[in-house]
């Protein structure tokens, strides 16, 4: 038995329920907004598609009574606006910052021990809010951007690669922004083979722009931020909790010394199984992503800064 809470019925966590439903991820997953119906009709439609799609995972939908949540292993906060066309998810601060440890806070009277992944935006200083102002340990909070950005440098690899997507590894760090997020281009692989021996260097270029702005695309070809590759990566670090898979996944995590910093929570690959966070992994960076990692470092800071003049912390 294995509950799991998606706050927020919007796009990306009524998204997010969906795949944890369609991939059993856990037997129960509960879904919880602030507006009136709408975490119940949306439960109700995914449930309506159970024999369709061949699952047992019950979903229930609740308007905001916490004690539905109770006993949660694993909590997805998905609360929060989304990017407007033109908008930088750093700018979302202000609105979602209130609301995320609100939530949070929520959450824990009635799930004291849940593991929370966090995705509202700005999603890296979202994740050192909610680990900070509620005093959590360390590994129980993550932020799940790392997870998306992945996915997306992957999609972007297999187009320029005209290969399958399945055949392609490559994983983002850095902070969950589009100028602070690395795409980790040396690593990448095609069946075992460095894509830099596959592709120019201009052609790489592309990939890890196209990469950075994924989100800013999505955002101007939708008119609101994209869900459903947001929704499935926050279920895959769900999924690698939930049973223990012990996968390698890039999250945003607080760092105690690791890679020489303190005090942030930013982009690394970790290992995830049933205590949350079991491991950051840390990478022999050359002089070059090292750079990078330190620009994204400051930036992240300076938009986890703002959390301590907002008084929310
Ligand atoms: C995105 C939002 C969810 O990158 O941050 O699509």
């Amino acid at each position: 038995m294995s509950k799991v809470t998606v706050v927020g019925a919007g796009n990306v966590g009524a998204t997010c329920a969906n795949v944890l439903a369609v991939n059993e991820v856990a037997s129960e997953v509960c879904l919880i907004d602030i507006k009136e119906g709408l975490a119940e009709g949306k439960a109700m439609d995914i449930m309506q598609t159970a024999q369709l799609m061949g699952f047992d995972t019950v979903v229930t939908g609740v308007t905001n009574d916490y004690s539905k949540t109770a006993n949660s292993d694993v909590v997805v906060i998905t609360s929060g606006l989304p990017r407007k066309p033109g908008m930088t998810r750093e700018e979302l601060i202000g609105v979602n910052a209130g609301i995320v440890k609100s939530v949070a806070k929520s959450i824990l009277e009635y799930s004291p021990n849940a593991i929370l992944i966090v995705v509202s935006n700005p999603m890296d200083t979202m994740a050192y809010l909610a680990l900070h102002s509620l005093g959590l340990p360390k590994n129980r909070v993550i932020g799940m951007g790392g997870a998306l950005d992945s996915s997306r440098f992957k999609y972007f690899l297999s187009q320029k690669l005209g290969c399958n997507q399945n055949e392609v590894e490559g994983f983002v760090i850095g902070g969950h922004g589009d100028t602070t997020m690395i795409p980790m281009a040396r690593f990448a692989t095609y069946k075992g083979i460095p894509v830099s021996e596959l592709l120019s260097k201009e052609e790489l270029d592309e990939v890890v722009k196209s990469t950075m702005v994924g989100g800013a695309t999505l955002t101007g070809l939708l008119g609101t931020s994209a869900w459903m590759a947001p929704g499935a990566a926050a279920s895959s670090v769900v999924e690698s909790i939930i049973k223990d898979q012990k996968k390698m996944i890039p999250c945003s995590v607080a760092l105690e010394g690791e890679y020489g910093y303190n005090d942030i929570t930013i982009g690394v690959p970790v290992i995830l199984g049933k205590n949350g966070i079991e491991k950051i992994v840390e990478l022999p960076l050359n002089e070059e992503e090292k750079a990078l990692f330190a620009a994204s470092e400051a930036a992240v800071a300076k938009t986890t800064a703002v959390l301590k003049e907002m008084n929310v912390l």
